[in-house]
């Protein structure tokens, strides 16, 4: 996902948006760049590849002589990564300069307009279709900056967040979105633009949020914002209570293994959050009782959060017998769902930014479905649209590949269930007591299983050149598996598919070979018997088993490695068996030398379709 920063006030602005780019870097990013509004103009600099690269050529930004700039990282949509392509891109005179976070859908319809015009491009994106069209507006009707960028705004069909400099407003900086989250940071004497709360969090704690179709001129002193109608609107800032060292690795390698080790804590913090007096309490998110008594619940989410869901739909089935879906966000919104009376959607998001989880919050909220958001970013797109949100305590999470966040998503999901089963009495005093304690006991038997991290590590080292690795389970325990292979494949790109072990023999067994790795989750009494035997079947036809173990679940495990999780209330195993799959995938990629906090094509936080 593409990071934006700006910056007006007193000093070299250069310097101050490298800086904010850096902060930024997690997201995923292939170039960059910034413009500095300059005595004669706006002068743009870009580079492709790391960051480092722009540091570099701009000898950390020295090269430029001004207190106004955007900046960018781009993740390549249109276009391939190439300094012709990375952002910011201006017009053909100089006269407007923009960066932008999303991707303009009728971006030809436009451009073919402009060429017509008389436009010529030089790059492949859809931002230089952007700069050109507010340029048309900005010299066609000579309404100003606000009138040219509403105009566009009203064109524009897709994701936006854009950033803009005008050379002939040398005290200004425009901001628009729509979509793609957008902030702006207030300092004393100077204003800061960013896409994400890290990237200003040095400088500022107080921040306004843009909302859909709204836009801003930034100078010195302040802002002001407006619709798209170009009428005033009267925003409240907020103090965003980020700790500054999430966004550090304070001495950890890299921010996944730092993540990984912070889950016990993220955990512990939520469950703080959430249960008081022995006794789960939502008040603090406005969650009522009705909220609280769905008659059927559908789990909306993408990759790891989707995850997150498939755990929750046994564990909610379970202890509330209330019907639960589990459905990709990316097909919900186009497989026109049948919603019935009293259904609940359950949007689980780290960013909150997820194109296809906002996008399904809105097909719920347009059919009348109630909306409750699981969300870790507070001021995030998801979390402002959603009836009503429980955000995860889990801190600012850095890494590309979700651990903490997921962790804490899960916990929510418990403390929902047992809400879910209370008050639909399927749950008494004792036994929800008894589950809250459960719940209670996961951070420390959390540390307990990092604390066996050498374990992964010799394992990684002796099995770096994996491929065509399978992990398999059944119930809670093939909801792990679809994480931990998910894990795997996105920061060490060996190719690893989660299955359902009793499915495994309908055909996919074919592909087991001699060596095959094949992890087997075993933490659901009912089924471990079965699970055991579809891990003989594929031993039997040479894979190397692996089995991960909730201790007192397999008896009898076949020969072989065996990772073992303390006791722990079976509803709730996902809790301790992710991780072991996440130290495996963490090592794997350490070994291989891959990025592992920044993996090849992806984003942290992916706001387009
Ligand atoms: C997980 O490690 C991945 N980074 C990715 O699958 C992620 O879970 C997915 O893109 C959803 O992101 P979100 O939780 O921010 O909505």
């Amino acid at each position: 996902m593409c990071g934006i920063v700006g910056y007006i006030g007193k000093k070299q602005a250069a310097p101050i948006l490298l800086g904010g780019l850096k902060k930024l870097e997690y997201r995923g990013y292939d170039s960059a760049g910034i413009a500095v509004r300059e005595e004669d103009g706006v002068r743009v600099v870009k580079a492709q590849g790391r960051l480092s690269n722009l540091i570099e050529k701009t000898e950390g930004g020295a090269v430029f002589t001004g207190t106004a700039g955007i900046g960018h990282t781009r993740w390549a949509t249109h276009g391939v990564p190439s300094e012709c392509n990375a952002h910011p891109h201006c017009s053909f005179d100089g006269e407007v300069t923009v960066v932008h976070n999303g991707i303009l859908e009728n971006y030809r319809e436009l451009k073919e307009k402009l060429l017509r015009g008389g436009y010529v491009f030089r790059s492949e994106t859809d931002t230089e279709v952007i700069v050109a069209l507010i340029d048309y507006y900005y010299k066609k009707y000579k309404g100003g900056p606000l009138d040219a960028i509403a105009r566009f705004m009203q064109r524009a069909r897709g994701a936006y967040a854009i950033a803009v400099l005008f050379r002939d407003r040398k005290e200004d900086i425009y901001v628009a979105r729509k979509d793609s989250p957008m902030i702006v940071g207030v300092g004393e004497g100077e204003m800061f633009v960013a896409s994400d709360v890290p990237a200003i969090l040095n400088h500022t704690r107080k921040v306004y949020y843009l909302d859909n179709l709204e836009m801003a001129r930034l100078c010195a002193e302040g802002a002001e914002f407006y619709n798209i109608d170009r009428e005033r609107v009267e925003k409240t800032p907020v103090t965003v209570d980020m700790d500054p060292s999430a966004a550090e690795k304070d001495g950890w390698e890299h921010f996944m293994i730092k993540e990984i080790h912070e889950q016990p804590r993220a955990v512990a913090d939520t469950l703080r959050r959430y249960v008081r007096d022995g006794r789960v309490d939502f008040s603090e998110a406005g969650v009522g009782e009705e909220m609280l008594k769905p008659s059927r619940v559908v789990i909306v989410g993408c990759g790891s959060a989707y995850h997150v869901g498939a755990v929750l739909q046994y564990v909610i089935e379970g202890l509330a017998r209330i019907p639960v879906r589990v459905e990709l966000a990316s097909e919900f919104r186009y497989r026109n769902f049948i919603f019935e009376e009293n259904t609940l959607v359950l949007a689980i998001s780290q960013s909150g930014e997820t194109a296809d989880t906002l996008a399904a919050v809105r097909e719920a909220k347009a059919h009348g479905a109630k909306t409750l958001a699981v969300v870790n970013v507070q001021g995030s797109s998801i979390a402002r649209e959603a009836d009503n949100t429980v955000f995860t305590v889990a801190g600012a999470e850095i890494a590309v590949a979700t651990t903490k966040a997921y962790s804490a998503q899960l916990i929510v999901g418990y403390l929902l269930a047992l809400e879910f089963a209370r008050l639909g009495g399927r749950l008494g005093g004792e036994e929800y007591a008894r589950l809250l304690d459960g719940l209670a006991s996961i951070p420390e038997k959390m540390q307990s299983v990092l604390s066996h991290k050498e374990e992964l590590q010799k394992f990684a080292a002796e099995h770096m050149n994996l491929h065509d690795v399978f992990m398999i389970g059944r119930g809670i325990d093939y909801a792990v598996c679809m994480e931990g292979a998910l894990k795997l494949k996105e920061v060490s790109y060996v190719h690893t598919e989660a299955y359902a072990a009793g499915e495994l023999k309908h055909g996919t067994i074919s592909l087991i070979e001699e060596g095959t790795l094949v992890v087997g989750v075993l933490s659901q009494s009912a089924v471990c018997e079965k699970t055991l035997g579809n891990l003989e079947e594929v031993r039997s036809r040479g894979a190397n088993v692996v089995c991960l173990v909730r201790e007192g679940c397999a008896v009898g495990a076949p020969a072989g490695t065996v990772w073992t999780v303390p006791p722990i209330e079976e509803y709730f195993a996902a809790s301790l068996l992710v991780l072991p799959l996440q130290l495996l995938s963490y090592y794997v990629s350490v070994q291989l030398g891959h990025d592992v906090d920044k993996p090849r094509n992806l984003a942290k936080s992916v706001t387009v379709e």
